[in-house]
């Protein structure tokens, strides 16, 4: 079973991008402690990360029918990125949402998220913890449900 995991602008520069906000750990070490749990739950894990919505577009494109689900922190196209919406919405995977920080207790712009309707789900708040818990709730809705 292979799940894509999905990482949106600026999100390159965990580990030294506002440490307060987002966290001490960098994208790499997120990233490995995903990979981890991925091997205890027995799934594939694909991570990707670009500054550019296309890119992004491009690789759930390439991607979505070898897979089985969506982990996406889609930055700040979460807010306007309705290109990226779509290609989601085409996708017709299982998609779950993750915000380190907490969109709803910062500026007002970032408390709407276009994503989130069409999600299974949103961790916000959690921080790096908020990755390994949507993978986990990812993969059991999967396991209870056949492959399509
Ligand atoms: C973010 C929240 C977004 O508003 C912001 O633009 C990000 C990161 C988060 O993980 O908390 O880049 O998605």
């Amino acid at each position: 079973m292979k799940i894509l995991v999905i990482h949106g602008p600026n999100l390159n520069n965990l580990g030294k991008r506002e440490k307060s906000i987002y966290g001490e750990k960098t994208l790499q070490e997120i990233d490995a402690l995903l990979k981890k749990e991925a091997r205890s739950l027995n799934v594939e894990l694909v991570t990707f990360q670009s500054n550019h919505e296309g890119a992004l577009i491009d690789f759930i494109q390439e991607q979505s029918d070898s897979a089985r689900g969506i982990i996406i922190n889609p930055g700040a196209l979460t807010h306007y990125g309705f290109s990226l919406l779509d290609a989601l919405i085409d996708s017709k995977l299982p998609v779950i949402e993750v915000h380190l920080s907490n969109i709803y207790r910062r500026e007002e712009w970032r408390a709407k998220s276009i994503i989130a309707p069409v999600t299974q789900g949103q961790m916000s708040g959690s921080g790096w913890r908020g990755y390994v818990a949507a993978l986990q709730v990812l993969v059991s809705k999967l396991k209870a449900k056949p492959s399509r």
